[in-house]
């Protein structure tokens, strides 16, 4: 570890490090003029109200809700205090960006990245400066004033460890029922919505509530082929088919007491949707090619952004499995649905405030103008909240002032395509994404003679991809683009809401 040697002027009064690591502890010795240690949530809660710190650090062992779980304990007792979390050296670069948004106020990649708490110390001390300048000299707790708080996004009556910003009546209607689900037995849990509208995020929040301390594991249904996806699930002993050189545990088993996430579970195969059936119904399964049935004791969940009643009807899904897994589904609301899009303004905030996209600009840009503000609220938002948090995240990145204009808020205009009554919609009136991707995938697997390690190479894609791509577009081997494309099943809006004709687009 480099040792940074420090002006003392440089050093924060108090840290408590929540660490049960020397090197943490080692390194909030470098930057606090006291230091206390603490080992688990009690303990930092208790020393926290005691010694008024300046700085908390959390080291990534507490997973990012428990950041957030001790930040709503914590507000009673401090106004706000900085917390920076520190990842390991081999930490998910991805995690950063759910500690941030758990309300830490950084994140450090592991000890590569540790002399970067100068930084954030002098950061704070700027921030301390400018919301109160009478708090030049340090007092006991760092008084950056409604800064940090994150508190004023959440509906804080509901569950702590449900990180959905949101408080209009459809959020507080998925959060009310999201808190039933997780306290019943509900097993398997259905969670639909649109792309981007927030189903991993509810998935995650009954996993916190429900196993805290259990393993949660996402997979992609879509992702991988048939064959894939049943060894991924099931896990398959040795022998079991050719290239099973040796025995693999399923996501099923891995998952243990805790969750199995099936994401895009519309995209499973016929035959492993009847697989799956059997294990809801009966809580054990066997390994590909195995004799010993082994019990299920996780919970299963799995999120779809297509209509499954629609993929019934289309005899694309098996409606016994549709009954089992429709027993309390959750649903999440599209952005621009009446009843969800007042939380634009909210979310827009609070993307702001909590976006580590870049690091130095993080205090600067305090606020979009009323303009930028109306344009947000006037969008569709084909892509949810996924699309507005990708939006402002670009405006950060293009922002030279402290506020975000018109001007900042760039929206992709392939995104603008779905949106009727746009002038770039009556432009690309005919064309589609959808048609384009399929028809450039075809293209490149023709040119590769069907190679599809080459074609998604061309693509710049994974295989994994490629594999989706081409079974959803349903691309086979002996049929020309072009003659396909005619076939290309639009995108549908399958949750569909009641007031479109008054959105506007703008791009
Ligand atoms: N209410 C919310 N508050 C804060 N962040 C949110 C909220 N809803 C979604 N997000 C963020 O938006 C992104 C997309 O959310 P998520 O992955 O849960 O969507 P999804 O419904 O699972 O989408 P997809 O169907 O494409 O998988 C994530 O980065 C998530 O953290
Ligand atoms: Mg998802």
């Amino acid at each position: 570890m480099t040792l940074i040697v420090l002006d003392r002027m440089s050093l924060l009064g108090r840290i408590v490090a929540v660490s049960k690591d020397s090197e943490i502890q080692r390194l909030a010795q470098q930057y606090g003029r006291e230091v206390f240690g603490a080992d688990d949530l009690t303990e930092a809660l208790n020393t926290v109200k005691t010694v008024s710190p300046n700085l908390i650090l959390f080291d990534h062992r507490f997973n990012p809700s428990h950041i957030r779980e001790f930040l709503t304990k914590a507000d009673k007792y401090l106004a706000d205090v900085p917390v920076v979390a520190v990842g390991g050296d081999d930490s998910d670069t991805g995690l950063s960006n759910e500690f941030i948004r758990m309300g830490a106020y950084d994140y450090l990649q592991g000890k590569q990245d540790y002399s970067r708490l100068e930084q954030i110390i002098c950061r704070i001390k700027d921030n301390l400066r400018t919301t109160d300048p009478g708090a030049r000299h340090e007092k006991g707790s760092l008084e950056s004033g409604s800064e940090q708080s994150t508190s004023r996004f959440f509906v804080e009556s509901l569950a702590a460890s449900v990180s959905m910003v949101g408080k209009s009546s459809a959020i507080i209607n998925t959060l009310k029922m999201t808190k039933l689900v997780a306290g019943s037995r509900c097993n398997p849990i259905l969670i639909v919505g649109e792309t981007g509208t927030g189903k991993e995020v509810i998935a995650r929040a009954i996993h916190t509530l429900r196993h805290p301390n259990e393993e949660f594991v996402p997979v992609n249904c879509a992702a991988l082929t048939a064959n894939l996806l049943e060894s991924e699930l099931f896990g398959h002993v040795k022998g079991s088919f050719t290239g099973a050189d040796r025995e693999k545990t399923g996501l099923l088993e891995l998952a243990g007491s805790g969750t199995l996430l099936l994401d895009e579970i519309s995209e499973m195969p016929m035959d492993l949707q009847a697989k799956l059936l059997r294990v809801l119904q009966e809580k054990t399964f066997r390994k590909v090619g195995g004799i010993k049935n082994i019990e299920c004791k996780a919970t299963i969940m799995a999120s779809s952004n297509r209509n499954l009643n629609n993929e019934v009807q289309a005899n694309r899904f098996r409606r016994d499995l549709y009954y089992r897994l429709n027993v309390g589904p959750i649903t999440l609301a599209p952005l621009r649905s009446p009843d969800r899009r007042e939380d634009i303004r909210l979310l827009a905030e609070y993307f702001l405030k909590t976006s580590n996209i870049c690091p130095e600009k993080h205090a600067k840009i305090t606020s979009l103008t009323q303009l930028a503000m109306e344009a947000l609220e006037k969008h569709d938002w084909p892509g949810n909240v996924r699309e507005l948090s990708n939006v402002i995240e670009r405006a950060i990145l293009l922002e030279t002032t402290d506020k975000i204009g018109l001007s900042g808020i760039v929206i992709d205009p392939s995104e603008c395509s779905r949106v009727s009554g746009s002038p770039t919609a009556n432009l690309i009136k005919g064309f589609s994404l959808a048609k384009a991707e399929r028809e450039l995938i075809s293209r490149a697997l023709q040119e590769t003679g069907w190679q599809k390690t080459r074609a998604a190479a061309l693509l710049g894609i994974t295989r994994a991809t490629l594999y989706a791509k081409v079974k959803q577009y349903n691309i086979e081997k002996n049929s020309s683009a072009a003659k396909k494309s005619a076939s290309v099943k639009e995108e549908q809006n399958e949750f569909p809401v009641s007031s479109l004709h008054d959105s506007v687009a703008i791009c």
